[in-house]
This record gives structure tokens, sequence and C-alpha cells, in this order.
């Protein structure tokens, strides 16, 4: 083979390697705000089953403030990664994300949290999977004002510890769509106490509630609701710390995760009743394979995807799960 001839199948070679990307090729970030989150180490777990079934590589980043997901998109342009998928612990970075993002040729989705421009608008450009929050507030709502029926609870009596986190709008979204269901079954909006909670874990729900509590010794009956599963689980143990039984308190989770399944499993009810479970299996393996897709296929993945929800408690938790095909 003459030099030339040779010259040119090298060149073809190279071309072909830039041009398709083979799956083994394809790596993918896949960032979270709270890796310590069952949460989010579910997403995590399902991102892992479609880099498994699709043959990419998943890379794994817990970034908790902005200077570490800055540092990670970096990171996962030296590695030569192609895209990422984050759930960011400040939907404020939005802008940021999107520059550093394009900065590193990386194609960047968001999963959970949606990022804001700078006037706190949705950036709609960046494709989204979330939660439907609103509608999955009210489901909240309507287990716990179902519950309070049940139990013969007079409204007017019924404290509510509302745990907000309102830098983050799912969040904000998530409680007011429970406050509306509480309110429609005649729940008194004078009775619902604001417990804002610092970061979005337990131990802050905790505090806050604490807080609450602390300030209406005389209410007998609480209920709680919040962002996610973490944040009641917070004022439930703020109502334990307190004294109050646990007959005295109904607490309605989001998410569904070991956090709230760990506590059904207790051998005494808490006053943790009940969780609207959601699915990290479509946050975690469904935004995954629409990047991989993106990348190796071109296809761009839908602009926005809402997921929902279904009731579970203590009770009924086991067939729940079941048919969402989570066990
Ligand atoms: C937010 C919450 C998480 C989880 C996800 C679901 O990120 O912080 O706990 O509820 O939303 O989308």
């Amino acid at each position: 083979m003459k030099l030339w001839q040779r010259t040119i199948l090298a060149g073809a070679a190279l071309l072909f390697a830039a041009g398709a990307a083979h799956a083994e090729d394809v790596k993918i970030g896949f960032v979270v705000k709270q890796p310590e989150e069952p949460w989010f180490q579910d997403e995590w777990k399902f991102a892992q089953q479609a880099a498994k079934e699709k043959g990419f590589t998943l890379v794994e980043i817990g970034a908790e403030d902005g200077e570490k997901v800055m540092a990670a998109i970096d990171n996962l342009g030296a590695q030569g990664a192609q895209g990422f998928i984050i759930c960011t612990p400040d939907v404020k970075l939005g802008p940021g994300i999107v520059a550093k993002a394009a900065a590193n040729n990386l194609k960047l989705m968001t999963v959970d949290d949606r990022l804001v421009d700078n006037s706190g608008q949705p950036i709609e450009s960046v494709p989204h999977m979330g939660i439907s929050a609103t509608k999955i507030g009210e489901a909240v709502g309507d287990a716990i004002a179902g519950e309070i029926k049940k139990r013969g609870w007079n409204l007017a009596d019924v404290g509510a510890i509302k745990v907000s986190y309102d830098q983050l709008p799912t969040a904000v979204d998530r409680v007011n769509g429970a406050i509306e269901s509480l309110e429609k079954a005649g729940f008194p909006e004078k009775n619902i106490f604001n417990a804002p909670q610092a970061k979005t874990d337990t131990e802050a729900a905790l505090n806050a509630a604490t807080t609450v509590l602390n300030a209406h010794p005389d209410i007998k009956h609480w209920i709680a609701f919040g962002l996610n599963d973490e944040a009641v689980l917070g004022a439930v143990r703020a109502t334990e710390s307190v004294g109050i039984p646990a007959a005295n308190v109904i607490g309605v989770g989001i998410g569904g995760a070991d956090s709230a399944i760990n506590e059904f499993k207790k051998p005494t009810p808490t006053g943790f009743f009940g969780t609207v479970i959601i699915s990290p299996k479509r946050h975690g393996y469904e935004t995954s394979v629409d990047m991989y897709e993106w990348i190796a296929d071109n296809k761009a993945p839908p602009a926005l995807t809402l997921t929902s929800g279904e009731l579970a408690t203590r009770d009924d938790y086991q067939q729940v799960r079941k048919q969402l095909g989570l066990q």
C-alpha cells in the first residue's frame, strides 16, 4: 500500500471515530445535590441500569453547593463526557450551569429541580423531568384531610406544620397544592404554621418544626407536610421530641424511598402516616436513556416531562409498591 493510500485510510478511520458515537465512547454525568438522600441513591441506581443496558459509562457526582457543581462540570468536560443530567443544589445557578455546560461542550438536562434564569423564570431551553408538583401536593392534602375525618378530629383544633423551602419552586408548588386541598376540605388557614427549613434534610425540618410546636403548646392534634419525606419525617421527629403521641399526628410525605419505607416497617406506627410514592426509575433511568439517545442518535429529549405519584400508607405500601413495579 502506498503512503497516500494509507493516509486516506487512516483519515477515514479517524472521521468514522469522530462521527458516530459508539456506546462504549459515551460518557454521561449524573450530578445530584444530596447524594446521601435515598431518593438520589435510587436515581443513580436506575441511571446505572440504563448505562449497563445501553453500554455507556455513567459518572455519579454529588455536588452540594455551587462551587462543587462548577468543578463537576469542568471535570466531566476534562474526562471527555458528552453530556450530563443534574439536580442542582440551587436552581438560581441556572445561567451559570448553562454557560459552563456550553463551555465544556456538554449536553445538559435537568432532573427534579428546574433551573431558573435571572428573573426567576424556568429555563425552558434545557430539557427537564420533574414531578407534577401541584397535583402531588394536592394528593398529600387530600390524604391528610381524609385521615383527619377518619380520626374524628375537630378541624378547628388541628395545627398544621408547613415545612417550607421557598427558594425551590417545586417545593412551593408541592406545599401550596397540599394547602389548597386542605382548605377545600375546610381546614382553617389560621391554623397553618410556616416552618421554613434552612436545608432540605430531616434535621433542618426537625429544627424548623420544633420552633412551631414550641410556639403553640396548647394545640393537641398536628398534621405535617412539606417538600419530601425528609421534611415530614423531621416534623414527625419534632412532635415526638416534645412528647406528642403518634396517634395525634398525621404526616404525609413525598418520595417513597427507604426513608419512608423504613418508617412504615417500625413495629409501632409513628406520626408518619403516608407518602406519595414518586418514580426514581423514571427520573434516573429515563433521563439517562434520553441523554444517551441525544448523544448517540442526535435525538433531542422531550422539553418537559412531569411524572405522577401514588399515595401509600403504612397499611398498603407493599401493595402500592408492587403495583408500581417497585418490588
Ligand atoms: C426535589 C427534592 C427531592 C425529591 C425530588 C423529586 O429535588 O429535594 O427530595 O423529592 O425533588 O423530583
